[in-house]
């Protein structure tokens, strides 16, 4: 079986109440932990980050963490960001380029890159989002996910075999050997993506915010 990567965007949700009634359902869930063949990843907002890590450590879950977004400075006077030293301390991954921060936050190319330097600098494992082939990846990501902007949050999956191409060519362009998916990503959609061969996981939003159907899902994608 292939190495599969599945890493769940919470985006701006949850309080810390809320994330407690999802790691205790999802810890019923998971009793038997998952395959071996996959990489669970929760990326929950970054003041759920230190709350989570030590759930990860109190209920040995088989989850890592990865913050959602990081600064493009290193320390220093820049008021609300969150340099990549200080994510460091508790994510062992980061997703950079969502389509919704180039959208709601203005961020282009340069400060992309800017972010994926201070990342790298930092030690942390880069997941760095795309809409299509024409979007620019920085050197030195270790995952590139595919992510058609009409297919997030709407319910409109991209269709297997399509995503499976423009993640094969993504890969060769970016010189990076794992490509996944995310948009629209279901429990019953995503064998379907997994099963491609140029697809090494899947970046679901709206289902890993239900712990049942994250478990769901990472027990589906590992068979
Ligand atoms: P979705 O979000 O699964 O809710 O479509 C995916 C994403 O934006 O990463």
């Amino acid at each position: 079986m292939k190495p599969v990567l599945i890493c769940g965007n919470w985006k701006s949700n949850k309080t810390t109440r809320e994330a407690a009634e999802w790691v205790e359902k999802f810890k019923q869930q998971a009793t038997n932990g998952i395959a071996q063949n996959v990489t669970g990843i929760i990326a929950p907002s970054f003041p759920l980050l230190s709350f989570f890590k030590q759930k990860i450590t109190e209920h040995n879950l088989p989850l890592q963490l990865a913050a959602q977004d990081v600064s493009p400075f290193p320390f220093g006077s820049y008021t609300g960001a969150v340099a990549a030293l200080q994510v460091k301390e508790f994510a062992q991954w980061v997703i950079i380029g969502h389509s919704e921060r180039r959208k709601y936050f203005k961020e282009d190319d340069q400060l992309l890159a800017n972010k994926v330097d201070e990342a790298k600098t930092a030690g942390l494992s880069i997941i760095y989002c795309v809409s299509g082939v024409d979007t620019l990846i920085p050197e030195g990501v270790d995952v590139v996910a595919y992510e058609p902007v009409a297919a997030i949050g709407t319910g409109q999956a991209e269709n297997p075999s399509v995503a499976n191409e423009i993640i094969a060519a993504l890969k060769l362009k970016s010189k990076c050997s794992v490509g996944i998916y995310g948009g629209s990503v279901t429990t019953e959609n995503v064998e379907s993506y997994i099963s491609q061969t140029a697809i090494d996981g899947v970046l679901p939003g709206k289902a890993s915010l239900d712990p049942v159907m994250f478990a769901q899902l990472i027990q589906h994608a590992s068979t």
